[in-house]
């Protein structure tokens, strides 16, 4: 674990992104705490901002809350259910929103100084074999990729980090595939550095459902 970063960046200015991945259009906004909202409050509405941004809606008929058991965020317009996708992550002071109206989207923001060594028991094989590496930000690349991939999967499971596996990953993106009892999911991801915390974008775009020889390899 690296202790001397401080663990919350402050941003100059909110940050906003029109992102092309994969064939499917993200908008993206990162921001920072204000000190009279909850961080999690503050994440929820400004994915609303983006998903009424999207259609081209009121911001005030937007909703986005937390499907129960899972925890997945939707968003409702007027009270029915969107046909869009969104994903919030906060950590330290900042936090950030993604939708995508074509695609299931996951976002995952990592602060690296909080990515030691403890995740490596949560890599597979393959990703263990990548250490290691240039700049010392794997970890924390490899972590932000599985937690976004697994929030764009949309599979309303626990999350079991082996099951996530990332692949052809450099400093720019990855490639990933999500695994449930039921459903394998794949999808590509990018990520973006800010000036400390790193980001993970995640699309999935296939979703294929598991015979019974397959589920019986998942323990
Ligand atoms: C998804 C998860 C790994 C993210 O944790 P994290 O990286 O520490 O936190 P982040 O800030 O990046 O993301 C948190 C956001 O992820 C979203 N999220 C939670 N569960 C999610 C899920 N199943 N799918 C997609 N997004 C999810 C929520 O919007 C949450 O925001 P909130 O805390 O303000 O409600 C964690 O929330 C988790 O383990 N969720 C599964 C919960 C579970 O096991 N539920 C029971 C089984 S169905």
């Amino acid at each position: 674990m690296i202790d001397c970063l401080p663990h919350t960046h402050l941003l100059r200015h909110r940050i906003s992104r029109g992102l092309d991945l994969a064939g499917c259009h993200v908008d993206l906004t990162i921001d920072q705490r204000v000190d009279h909202i909850g961080i999690s409050a503050a994440a929820a509405r400004l994915a609303e901002e983006l998903v009424a941004a999207h259609i081209g809606c009121e911001r005030r008929l937007v909703r986005v809350a937390a499907l129960s058991p899972s925890g997945r965020p939707v968003a409702t317009v007027q009270g029915r259910g969107a046909t869009i996708s969104v994903s919030v992550s906060h950590v330290g002071g900042l936090f950030g929103a993604a939708v995508c109206g074509t695609a299931g989207v996951g976002l995952d923001i990592v602060d690296p100084a909080e990515a030691g060594p403890a995740l490596d028991a949560w890599f597979t094989p393959d990703e263990l074999t990548l250490f290691p590496d240039g700049d010392g930000l794997l970890r924390a690349r490899l972590w932000a990729a599985k937690e976004a991939a697994f929030k764009a999967a949309g599979l309303d499971d626990g999350f079991r980090p082996r099951r996530v596996a990332i692949g052809q990953l450099d400093t720019a993106g990855y490639h990933w595939t999500v695994r449930s009892r039921h459903h394998r999911v794949c999808g590509r991801g990018l990520f973006m550095q800010l000036d400390g915390p790193l980001v993970a974008i995640a699309v999935a775009d296939a979703v294929t459902p598991l015979h019974l020889p397959d589920r019986e390899l998942l323990t």
